[in-house]
């Protein structure tokens, strides 16, 4: 069933009932200042950070689902209801509401008025514009109310739903106009505030909650809107909110517009007062004064547009297949963007206080945007960077206000380091800027402790060499990719982080995901060493990896697929030879060590993607494992502790089921990868949105697998690695157009069911444009540059400024 349908002319997915499944959210902001709205207006923005600087409150786990957001309320003759349906929940003569890309329009329509609001931040601005326009669509003249309303949250937001004895004391205000001030904290070590302010004369306001909706009352049924009158309240501790009352007249046909700014502003500390306990409000009334009208809403809307036509442009297919255009062009590109900005901070499954920045994520989120943003992702790569320790190894999380590592996670997941040479590798490929290797670049953030970025490099990769097993295999260390297969933690305890807990120290628990992974890196890095004239470097570390790639086939081979670990006590997880209950396959080798051409040769390969389909696939994607954990294993962590089929545990975990789809591209048979792809692409599954349940624009982390009660279901939607590599997976592998160190290689792989198709690809300046024929998908391919036969799939880097016309014949 759908409950909505894409706009792909305006790049718009539009919500046609405000009953989905669950809240379908979007995101606003592109550098600074971001917000979470969801199609009923719910949601909350932050400035940078989601824990640290959070503008305005949201309560997560709540009762209605989605109780908090922006809200606007309209009393008509004592009939009082929200165009976003929720909180009143009103019956709406006419609902929709358009996501795209960087905003939001939600428009309601009751007893002949229409209410559209459109919520977005303008491109380089610490504010958001809730642009309100109302409209008599009757015969009769009109006269309401109109009541905005947010909620402050006192800035850190996890002190803000615990600190309960403080925080009811220290809430402070200003209203000057039509302008509410909220200074919190301001009096003494912040330097922030945030305004709500709306470009018309108000009748009145509100700023103390408890009088604005009333003890015992809930958004649903606030006082002040029902009784149609503000009560001018200036809020003292407790909860400081923002509401304008603005008095409505509208003749029929009539329609007038309001824009309400919501914003964030820092003064120098010198510069904090305007006169003693008065905030300095001349930076607030100068960005104020920028969106006064709805011609500078409407220009910075266009502005926004452009940005994001601009942005996609630099990849794009045209094909027959529209669920496949709409894909690559506009929504997964999108997502990729949006995990760039948010890491795993803030969705509506992330709370925004529990993780900052990840180190493998990041460098994962890059490989879907780098050809986006490349300026961007340079300065990502250097952040990250910097979070390194000495010894190659790396803080796992890092703060993004302060860009420093966190210290309560730590370090110790021993994928972490390759990752840095994956995302260096993918940003050079894209740019041809070798220079980055040569910035001078601290550890743990230490300016007195520093060494060039290929140094760095050096030390994740001998991390990965320098702490090997029994078998010679990588040492897991807290985790490796999957954050849930903890060999050292042995945790007894409730309340224990599984990641965190590391009750037993030993040298035993080797990953042979790690090992796939430096099969699949290691030879990055030989290849940059060799660009930077390190021939001998480059030759040592090829050798370490094909030292690696045998190991893996005489110690990680199970006979029919790959062995997932070792575990503890030396014994294997992922094996034929398991004992009931416990998992035989486990998915992350499977993929990776065939991406890294393990047992392609030989035929380990092949078999072990046989096996994958056989015991992993089903309806709605691949699950991570099989059998999922029956009981809880306190030698193998997290994993073994979710219910089968959820999570880690033979959930659909979508992050490496394009591991296996490029996999399949590997060894040929694009049609099976087509066919994987298909399966959780969000635009192929949108009619079973009722089972699905997140948005049917993007990817969510995990689906429900075979073993779970709700099989199909998916949690945990967008901020998610599945972003980046199924952008990876569909735009470098099957459809095969991907930049490589000597040229743009184009090799698509994806079968006949897409026979024909055209791909611009902007790359270092100049413009790609391939014509594709694609009569199988083996990965065979013929092609003519500007009409001349070359040999081989990589056509040579053109001038910048220059197009270059290719045409693909894929066998
Ligand atoms: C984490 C990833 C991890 C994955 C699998 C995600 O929640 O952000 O870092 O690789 O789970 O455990």
């Amino acid at each position: 069933m759908r409950f909505g349908h894409f706009d792909d002319s305006h790049k718009e997915y539009v919500i046609t009932t405000p009953k989905t499944p669950y809240p379908w959210i979007n995101y606003l902001g592109n550098e600074n200042f971001f917000g979470l709205v969801s199609h009923q207006g719910g949601g909350y923005c932050f400035y940078r950070d989601a824990r640290l600087r959070r503008l305005t409150r949201y309560r997560y786990n709540n009762v209605p689902t989605d109780s908090g957001g922006r809200y606007f309320y309209i009393n008509e003759g004592g009939d009082t209801w929200t165009p976003t349906f929720m909180p009143m929940k009103k019956e709406l003569d006419f609902f929709e509401c358009r996501h795209g890309l960087g905003y939001t329009k939600v428009t309601g329509r009751r007893n002949g008025l229409r209410a559209e609001v459109l919520y977005f931040v303008p491109l380089g601005e610490t504010a958001e514009v809730h642009q309100v326009t109302l409209k008599n669509e009757g015969t009769a003249a009109k006269k309401l109310k109109l009541f905005s309303f947010i909620e402050f949250c006192l800035w850190n937001a996890h002190d803000d739903a615990t600190n309960f004895q403080r925080n009811f004391s220290t809430g402070e205000v200003e209203v000057e106009g039509s302008t509410i001030y909220h200074k919190t904290e301001y009096r003494e070590r912040r330097d922030h505030f945030a305004f709500y302010h709306v470009n018309a004369t108000v009748a009145g306001f509100d700023t103390d909650r408890e009088s604005f909706i009333g003890l015992y009352n809930g958004f649903g049924d606030p006082d002040v809107p029902c009784a149609g009158e503000s009560k001018n309240t200036v809020a003292s501790g407790w909860s400081p909110v923002a509401s304008h009352g603005l008095d409505v007249t509208l003749a029929p046909g009539e329609e007038k517009t309001f824009v309400f700014l919501l914003g964030y502003v820092e003064n120098p500390r010198a510069e904090k007062w305007e006169k003693p306990g008065v905030i300095n409000k001349q930076r607030a009334k100068a960005l104020i004064a920028k969106f006064s009208s709805t011609e500078q809403v409407n220009a910075a809307l266009g502005k926004l547009r452009e940005h994001w036509n601009g942005l996609l442009s630099n990849y794009a297919i045209e094909s027959g297949d529209e669920k496949l255009n709409r894909m690559v062009n506009i929504w997964n590109p999108y997502q990729c963007m949006v995990t760039f900005n948010m890491s795993r901070s803030a969705s509506y499954f992330e709370s925004g206080i529990g993780r900052g920045m990840g180190f493998r994520d990041s460098n994962q989120d890059l490989l879907g945007f780098v050809h986006l943003v490349p300026e961007r992702a340079r300065e990502r790569i250097i952040d990250i960077a910097s979070t390194q320790f000495a010894d190659g190894s790396a803080y796992h999380q890092y703060q993004p206000l302060t860009k420093r590592g966190n210290n309560d996670v730590g370090s110790g997941f021993n994928d972490d380091p390759l990752w840095l040479i994956l995302g260096v590798s993918a940003y050079i490929k894209e740019t041809g800027d070798y220079g980055i290797l040569d910035e001078q670049v601290p550890f743990d953030n230490d300016p007195n402790n520093q060494a060039s970025l290929l140094e760095h490099l050096k030390r994740s990769f001998d991390h990965v060499s320098h702490n090997l097993g029994p078998h010679g295999l990588p040492l897991i260390g807290r985790a490796d990719w999957n954050d849930c297969l903890n060999l050292n933690c042995f945790s007894e305890t409730p309340d224990e982080p599984f990641q965190t807990t590391g009750n037993r120290t030993g040298r035993t628990a080797e990953s042979v995901f790690i090992a796939g992974m430096f099969v699949h890196i290691g030879p990055e890095y030989a290849k940059i060493a060799e660009y930077k004239g390190q021939a001998d470097e480059a030759k040592r570390a090829l050798s370490e990896v094909a030292k690696m790639e045998k190991t893996v086939l005489e110690h990680g081979w199970d006979g029919e697929w790959f062995l997932r670990a070792y575990d503890f006590f030396g014994k294997k997880i992922g094996s034929k030879d398991c004992p009931e209950g416990d998992s035989q396959i486990l998915i992350e080798p499977q993929g990776y060590c065939v991406m890294a051409g393990i047992g392609v040769a030989t035929g380990e390969a092949k078999k072990a993607l046989d096996s994958v389909k056989e015991r992993l696939d089903t309806r709605y994607g691949i699950v991570l494992n099989n059998p999922p954990y029956r009981d809880y294993h306190v030698e193998l962590g997290e994993i073994s502790s979710y219910p089968p089929g959820y999570k880690e545990n033979a959930g659909i975990f979508c992050h490496n089921n394009p591991w296996v789809m490029i996999a399949e591209t590997v060894i040929g048979r694009g049609e099976r990868a087509f066919e994987y792809y298909k399966k959780i692409a969000p635009a192929y599954i949108e009619d079973i949105s009722e089972i699905h349940r997140t948005e049917p624009y993007v990817y969510s982390q995990m689906i429900a697998g075979k073993d779970a009660v709700h099989h199909g279901e998916a949690k945990n939607s967008w901020l998610t690695g599945t972003a980046a590599w199924n952008f990876v997976a569909i735009s470098q592998h099957l459809l095969g157009v991907r930049p490589e160190w000597d040229g743009l290689c184009v090799k698509p792989c994806i079968g006949s069911e897409v026979p024909e198709f055209t791909i611009t690809r902007k790359c270092r300046g100049a413009t790609y444009r391939i014509h594709v024929k694609s009569l199988g998908g083996t990965g065979k391919v013929k092609l003519k540059v500007d009409g001349k036969a070359i040999e081989g799939d990589l056509v040579p880097y053109a001038k910048a400024g220059s197009t270059v016309n290719i045409e693909c014949e894929a066998s």
